[in-house]
């Protein structure tokens, strides 16, 4: 694993001069207390670029020792290239396929269970997966229902064939694309292109925050229950959670209805705020890095986002 988060501060004091919030309302409603913005010339390439290095020198690896690059990601450099080309070239992973995945703040989860799913077909045999996101770039910061909540950040993971019997145990995704415009950019698309709306198009991320709540809790701990299932395990297994870190109370809820007590949930929501697909990969690296994790601990991964996505994974450590 490797991660990486920028050096710059955006502080609950610091959004009271933008919006009209309080840092007792963001506190207390969300967990946040400051999250990570870019500097102005930091792309999320630069991010992931750098995650994934920190991820290969842990791995002991090389850039062209990968055969499969997944970067996940709503906040790609260009529209074209992919992002995963554009960290492919600066990383110098000349051997490797690149492609997206988009699925919002479940993308790492759902590169993870892509990864799982073309090694054990034989396709590829070491796979790096990245969750980037830039959101400070999609985020309007006079909408105080969305800009307490962003920030920026990178996380990777490289996977590799093994016959071991630890690693990916158990994976789970689904997405409801009924529910789309819970969470979206309204226009700059092809429905609706830019050239079309003057100059007067709904660019930034927009969020029913409510209802994305509702079903957030609902998934994950449905999700979760399927990959513990499926691993044979029961609740109790769990030695650890890493969530999704979107709101503090959606994840003491589901937490609460799996019946796993929040001393086995690792939080840095307080520090880094939601980075979508780099939240699970960053707050994964830090656990690891931090010596709390030990051999053979289970650790429980779930995500929601955008789509609507969601997804979960069970890994032996
Ligand atoms: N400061 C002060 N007041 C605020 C703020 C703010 N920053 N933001 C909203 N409010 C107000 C609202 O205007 C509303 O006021 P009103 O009652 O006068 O209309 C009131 O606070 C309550 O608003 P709610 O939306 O009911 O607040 P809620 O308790 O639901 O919290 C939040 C809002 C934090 C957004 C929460 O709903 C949430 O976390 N939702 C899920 C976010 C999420 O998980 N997103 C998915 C991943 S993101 C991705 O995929 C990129």
């Amino acid at each position: 694993m490797g991660s990486y988060v920028p050096s710059r501060r955006l502080t609950n004091s610091d959004l009271e001069k933008l919006v009209e919030t309080s840092d007792e309302w963001i506190t207390s409603r969300t967990g946040i207390k400051e999250r990570r913005i870019c500097g102005e010339n930091e792309a999320a390439s630069d991010m992931a670029v750098a995650a994934a290095q920190r991820a290969l020198e842990s791995s002991g690896l090389k850039p062209e020792d990968i055969d499969l690059l997944l970067v996940g990601t709503v906040t790609p450099d260009f529209r074209l290239p992919s992002q995963a080309c554009m960290v492919q070239k600066k990383l110098g992973m000349v051997n490797a396929a690149a492609m997206d995945i988009v699925a919002a703040c479940a993308g790492f989860l759902h590169g993870l269970a892509t990864a799982d799913a073309y090694i054990k077909a034989g396709q590829f045999k070491r796979v790096m997966v990245i969750g980037v996101e830039k959101l400070s770039s999609i985020t309007d910061y006079t909408d105080r229902n969305t800009c307490v909540l962003f920030g920026d950040g990178a996380g990777a993971a490289v996977v590799v064939a093994s016959d071991e019997e630890r690693g990916i145990i158990s994976t789970f995704l689904k997405s409801d694309g009924r529910y789309g415009e819970l969470l979206w950019i309204p226009d700059g698309g092809t429905e609706r292109p830019l050239q079309s709306l003057n100059g007067q198009g709904r660019v930034y991320l927009e969020m029913n925050g409510s209802e994305v709540f509702k079903h957030a809790v609902r998934q994950m701990v449905e999700a979760s229950e399927k990959v513990i299932k499926e691993a044979g395990l029961t609740p109790a297994d769990v030695t650890l959670m890493v969530p999704h870190q979107a709101n503090i109370r959606i994840i003491q809820s589901t937490a609460k209805r799996l019946a796993i007590s929040m001393e086995k949930v690792y939080l840095n929501i307080d520090k880094v705020g939601n980075t979508s697909s780099a939240s699970v990969p960053i707050a994964l690296d830090e656990v690891i890095k931090s010596g709390r994790v030990k051999r053979d601990d289970i650790i429980l991964m779930t995500a929601f986002g955008g789509g609507l996505t969601w997804a979960s994974a069970l890994i032996k450590w």
